[in-house]
């Protein structure tokens, strides 16, 4: 067993060895594509779950669906890191006329789109960093305002698209990032094009709270997208997760030995991901024992608290590492506001309610319910008693 031939692939954002668990995700697009493909109405697609699920590696395998039946696509982008939701949206359509014209030979209708999305990208506050080509056009997209120029470029690439007879596909991640006046933006804009039939279609992913947030933007929201959550990965699906990679390299795991595995990790990828990761550099020979689990369940602990949990953890101030400490205190989620205060010490809710929305602002924990609280990253916990209990912060 090579180090260098170890196929597992823990990190945000890796491509896996084997997608477990996808296939019913899979055939679902390939159906939204031959559709839309057709001229047909069909939703786009919002992904939402923990950290560590697959949403990325997802929407990397929907990317490349998208290709092989001749759509363009932005790629996977993910949203919330420029100040202005627009200088995403401007590159993405640049990126997908870029895409469009080249086997099309629609040169000139492209060009005509590329003005647009100049004049898109003018407007923008923050302005847009790359260079078009093209003069701005006048009249569309050039409003200022933000719903109505989506639109305009939305419907514009729609356009395009059609004259490719394929289509075009925003993938974009992180979703929940984005302020209320941007997701109302995206939702109105991908009504227009749906409601003209144009074959343009958007998947987003995000965390568990992007429905919410996405029909509080626009209540209709509900009805313009069809949701989807992912969560841990059926027993099948997880023991295919862990198996099937070393498998195809002709190294077995003793059934034991996979029970553990599947059993502490709960059928989150990403924790699968590592004890693969582990087994095989520890394991000598086949079959992997639960002798072998026995000896790395210490470094895939360890490797977990520094690259899982601990680049959550880092984001959080010091009173807000006590926030979290006081949740986990608790037990097991989800957490009252109420009891968090108190256990942080808080003489009043409205004390600590400010870190509560920093930590939701920060993506490290969300709202299931009104006045409840949970983590994003599953068995956070854990993690949390066990590294940084609240005893350890001292008097608030
Ligand atoms: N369906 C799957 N089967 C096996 N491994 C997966 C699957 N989905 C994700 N993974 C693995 O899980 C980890 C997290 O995936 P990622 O897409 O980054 O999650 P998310 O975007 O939801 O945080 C990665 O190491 C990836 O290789
Ligand atoms: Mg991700």
């Amino acid at each position: 067993m090579q180090k260098r031939e170890n196929p597992y692939t823990p990190g945000a954002g890796r491509k896996p060895p084997m997608l477990a668990g996808r296939d019913g995700d899979l055939e679902n697009f390939q159906g939204l594509i031959e559709r839309l493909t057709a001229g047909r109405y069909e939703r786009s697609l919002i992904y939402s779950g923990l950290r560590g699920v697959g949403k990325t590696v997802l929407l990397m395998e929907l990317d490349v669906l998208a290709s092989e039946a001749g759509w363009a696509s932005t790629d996977v982008q993910e949203v919330g890191s420029q100040p202005d939701f627009r200088v995403t949206f401007a590159r993405m359509a640049a990126r997908l006329l870029r895409e469009m014209s080249r086997p099309h030979r629609i040169k000139e209708r492209v060009d005509r789109a590329l003005s647009v999305v100049k004049a898109f990208s003018i407007v923008a506050p923050a302005g847009v960093q790359f260079k078009l080509d093209v003069d701005a056009a006048s009249g569309v997209a050039d409003s200022g305002d933000p719903e109505q120029d989506l639109s305009d470029l939305v419907q514009e690439i729609g356009e395009v698209a059609q004259a490719t007879s394929a289509g075009a596909l925003f993938l974009i991640d992180e979703m929940h990032n984005l302020d209320s006046a941007s997701l109302a933006a995206i939702c109105i804009a991908f009504q227009a094009v749906s409601r003209r039939g144009l074959p343009v279609a958007l998947v987003g992913a995000g965390l568990p709270d992007l429905q919410v947030r996405l029909m509080s933007a626009k209540p209709y929201a509900d009805r313009l997208f069809e949701y989807h959550e992912l969560g841990r990965l059926s027993d099948a699906a997880a023991r295919a997760a862990l198996i099937q990679p070393a498998a195809a390299r002709g190294v077995e795991l003793e059934e034991q030995a996979a029970q553990a595995v599947l059993h502490e990790s709960a059928g989150y990828p990403y924790f699968l991901q590592e004890y693969g990761l582990e087994l095989w550099n520890h394991a000598e020979t086949s079959p992997i024992t639960t002798s072998d689990v026995d000896a790395v369940r210490e470094i895939v602990t360890d490797s977990l608290a520094r690259n899982f949990f601990g680049t959550r953890f880092q984001l959080a101030t010091d009173a807000e590492q006590r926030y979290l400490a006081a949740m986990a205190s608790l037990g097991e989620p989800p957490y009252a506001t109420g009891e968090v205060a108190r256990a942080y010490g808080a003489r009043d809710q409205r004390g600590v309610s400010i870190l509560r929305d920093a930590l939701i602002q920060k993506g490290i924990i969300w709202a299931p319910r009104r006045g409840r609280l949970d983590f994003t990253v599953p068995l956070f916990a854990e993690y949390l008693r066990e590294n940084h209990p609240l005893s350890a912060f001292g008097e608030s």
